[in-house]
């Protein structure tokens, strides 16, 4: 790790119309860190990265992604600055082959060039893709539409991607091969910020962690530092 400061958010408020989803959140990544966040159903995780990837605009406070400001700026245009949204539910265009979904991840001006380069290296890291490339999305098995969703998230050359439940609804032993593709990827210098609801896994993976409960962060720390039982009891807001 660098100990430079990929992103840093600060006094972050999020509302959908007159109901507030985020509330003075504040959260520092550091270059080549993974951070995750939990929380249960509606803690605002998912609000939050959709923020930060420009989705969603914040009502008041700063995103900074390597000191330049972004909040409020267009998706489109944080996916070129290098935040790329592994978005919750996968969302891979259905009736497109996988090949296809994976050529749309590097549709930005400066990923273009190196999108032959790309798909090389993410067939490499994911050769259940090569084998399939032609075959439409949905017809694709729940884990393999996961890696399927990372990989054309990692077209687009990110710096930092946000992952939001990589992890929802498969089975345990696809979760571990997923996350181990995480670690080669991070190991690579890839920063990674985690949303997950299951608190084991990504404290595990994680070096810093956050809690959110209504909208809040109510605990963060790292991971090894935090008890437990602080965890659970921030989580569940008991
Ligand atoms: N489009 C929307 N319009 C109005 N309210 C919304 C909208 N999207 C989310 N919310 C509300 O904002 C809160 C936070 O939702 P969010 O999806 O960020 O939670 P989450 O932590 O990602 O939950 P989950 O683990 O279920 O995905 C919830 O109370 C939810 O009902
Ligand atoms: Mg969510």
């Amino acid at each position: 790790m660098s100990g430079i400061i990929a992103l840093k958010v600060t006094n972050l408020d999020v509302h959908y119309k007159d109901f507030q989803a985020i509330w003075n959140v504040a959260m520092e990544v550091k270059e080549g860190q993974i951070v995750s966040v939990i929380g249960a159903n509606g803690a605002g995780k998912s609000t939050l990265l959709n923020t930060i990837s420009g989705l969603l605009n914040p009502t008041q406070g700063n995103i900074e992604f390597f000191g330049e400001n972004m909040a409020g700026l267009a998706p489109h245009k944080t996916v070129d600055r290098g935040i790329s949204l592994v978005p919750e539910g996968r969302r891979v265009f259905p009736r497109l082959t996988v090949y296809e979904n994976l050529v749309i991840g590097s549709y930005t001006p400066r990923s273009r060039p190196g999108r032959d380069e790309g798909l090389g290296r993410l067939y490499e890291l994911f050769p259940i893709l090569k084998t399939r490339h032609n075959q439409m999305a949905d017809t694709l098995s729940g884990g393999e539409q996961q890696m399927l969703a990372i990989a054309r998230a990692l077209m687009s050359e990110p710096k930092l991607i946000l992952c939001d439940e990589i992890s929802l609804g498969l089975a345990p032993v696809i979760i571990r091969d997923i996350y181990r593709r995480l670690r080669i990827i991070n190991d690579a210098g890839m920063t990674v910020v985690l949303v997950e609801q299951d608190i084991k896994r990504s404290l595990k993976a994680a070096t810093q962690a956050y809690v959110m409960l209504e909208g809040k962060v109510v605990l963060e720390g790292d991971p090894s530092s935090l008890t437990e039982e602080q965890v659970k009891k921030a989580y569940f807001g008991i």
